[in-house]
């Protein structure tokens, strides 16, 4: 027991010795290091500065497409030598690196140069570097960078979006800072939001020219794949289904005059729906010359239906005007349709005319003798007269009935004939709209920005 004590206060002591020592070797190793050190200067005795720069954390909170902005919270990091901050740690019981304030030290200063908006998330006297013995530096710097994207909407809503971050040395030159920029390491963290799934983070060096000398640039690329989920639930399945479904009520095959009316009143209201959808997708575009393919997508199907109420119009004044004329089909146009020829029914109105005429003669010499006779004569004619006009009402009412029921048998092949025309236009519109959501993702482009 006495021994274990013993042995406690011992490790005790010797744990306290060496915080201490930690603490007071820190305070002696910059003491030492800056007591002739200029943070004004830069850090470069033969070469340019080189600072190793990469991104280790990335989340998209949101993307404007119609204001082509992009906001993010980035958190990059950059490593350089500084000559000047060098230490031998076996002078300093060692210790082989310290953490000290960002505002000791000189730092590489690079800005956002696609910015509306970039906040450092830490003030200047909050941020710390770490200084390693060999005069290596790091600093980590977490920002918040609205940034301007230039969206690609020609496959919206299957598009895939580049959207970069891109840094510049505002003043030094390549003569006296250069980036080495390497990818981000694979323990990173990207996300991307609800909208957006952000499949790859890249980076990128490049040098740029401006006023003769060249300067440094970085650029963090986002890859970003739109989830097209909402919009195909949203507005793709509607359009498709009033599509689907006004086109078959304009086509259905049925009877004359009424109901056409009302198939064109249909079209025309399922036309209104989708140009509401296509106002949906107008809002949420950047107003450009190029139109997304969602939006080609509604206007194809708008013109089908249009052309669609635009035909039955076009059947309504075409069966009208030969009701109208009491002319039937002719026989060749009945063949073309594949529809048997109706049959004749022979009027009796001519035969019966006959009759009468033979047997009935009022201004016979027999009967005119008796007046009476001739009265009852005269009579019978009159109900005679009446009963023809009577049967020629009813038949030209049946011939008219005959001549619409002919023509209504045509219109329902043509009726078919464009439904199935006009559904399988939808459905290889729809077929191609999907079409592109299997197609590869782009390559990154060499212009971004
Ligand atoms: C720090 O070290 C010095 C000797 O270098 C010693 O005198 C002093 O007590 C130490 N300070 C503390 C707080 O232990
Ligand atoms: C920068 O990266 C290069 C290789 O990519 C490496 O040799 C060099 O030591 C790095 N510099 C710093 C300060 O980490
Ligand atoms: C950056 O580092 C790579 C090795 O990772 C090296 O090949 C390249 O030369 C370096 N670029 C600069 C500008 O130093
Ligand atoms: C990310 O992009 C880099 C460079 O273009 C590529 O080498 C890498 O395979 C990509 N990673 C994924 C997951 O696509």
């Amino acid at each position: 027991m006495v021994i274990y004590g013993f042995f406690g206060t011992f490790l005790w002591l010797v744990l306290v010795e060496k915080a201490i020592c930690i603490h007071n070797e820190t305070s002696n190793i910059l003491r030492d290091i800056f007591s002739d050190y200029d943070k004004r200067v830069l850090p470069f005795n033969s070469g340019p500065v080189l600072v190793n720069m990469t991104i280790v954390l990335g989340i998209l909170i949101e993307l404007k497409e119609n204001q082509q902005l992009a906001a993010y919270v980035i958190s990059h990091t950059q490593r350089w030598y500084d000559e000047r901050l060098r230490w031998e740690p076996a002078l300093y019981r060692g210790q082989s690196e310290v953490i000290v304030p960002q505002s000791m030290v000189w730092i590489p200063k690079l800005f956002v140069y696609n910015s509306l908006e970039s906040k450092d998330m830490l003030t200047e006297n909050r941020a710390d570097v770490r200084l390693y013995h060999t005069g290596r530096i790091k600093i980590n710097i977490p920002q918040y960078v609205q940034a301007i994207c230039r969206i690609q909407t020609e496959s919206f809503p299957f598009d895939c979006q580049f959207c970069a971050v891109a840094l510049a040395s505002p003043l030094l030159n390549v003569k006296e800072m250069k980036v080495n920029a390497t990818q981000p390491p694979l323990d990173s963290y990207f996300t991307g939001n609800a909208e957006w799934y952000l499949f790859n983070v890249t980076v990128r060096h490049m040098e740029f020219a401006e006023e003769g000398e060249s300067r440094v640039e970085v650029q963090y690329i986002f890859h970003l794949q739109r989830r097209p989920i909402y919009y195909i639930t949203v507005i793709v399945a509607p359009t498709f289904l009033i599509s689907a479904l006004s086109i078959l009520g304009i086509f259905s095959p049925g009877s004359n005059d009424g109901p056409r009316n009302e198939k064109v009143s249909l079209g025309l209201g399922s036309l209104l729906a989708m140009t509401v959808l296509l106002g949906i997708v107008a809002g949420a575009m950047p107003k450009s010359n190029d139109i997304p393919l969602l939006g080609y997508y509604i206007l194809v199907v708008i013109v089908l239906c249009a052309v669609a109420v635009g035909i039955s119009m076009a059947f309504l004044a075409v069966s009208r005007h030969f009701i109208q004329k009491e002319q039937m089909p002719s026989k060749r146009l009945l063949r073309m349709m594949f529809l048997t020829e109706y049959r004749k029914r022979r009027s009796t109105i001519f035969r019966g005319v006959h009759n009468y005429r033979h047997s009935q003669d009022c201004d016979n010499q027999m009967y005119s003798k008796v007046p009476e006779i001739q009265s009852i004569c005269n009579m019978m004619e009159e109900i005679a007269d009446s009963h023809r006009s009577m049967r020629r009402k009813a038949d030209a009412k049946a011939n008219k009935k005959l001549v619409e029921k002919e023509w209504s048998r045509v219109f329902a092949r043509f009726d078919y004939f464009f439904l199935v025309v006009f559904q399988t236009f939808n459905l290889t519109a729809l077929a191609v709209f999907l079409r592109v959501a299997w197609l590869p993702t782009p390559e990154l482009r060499e212009q971004i920005l």
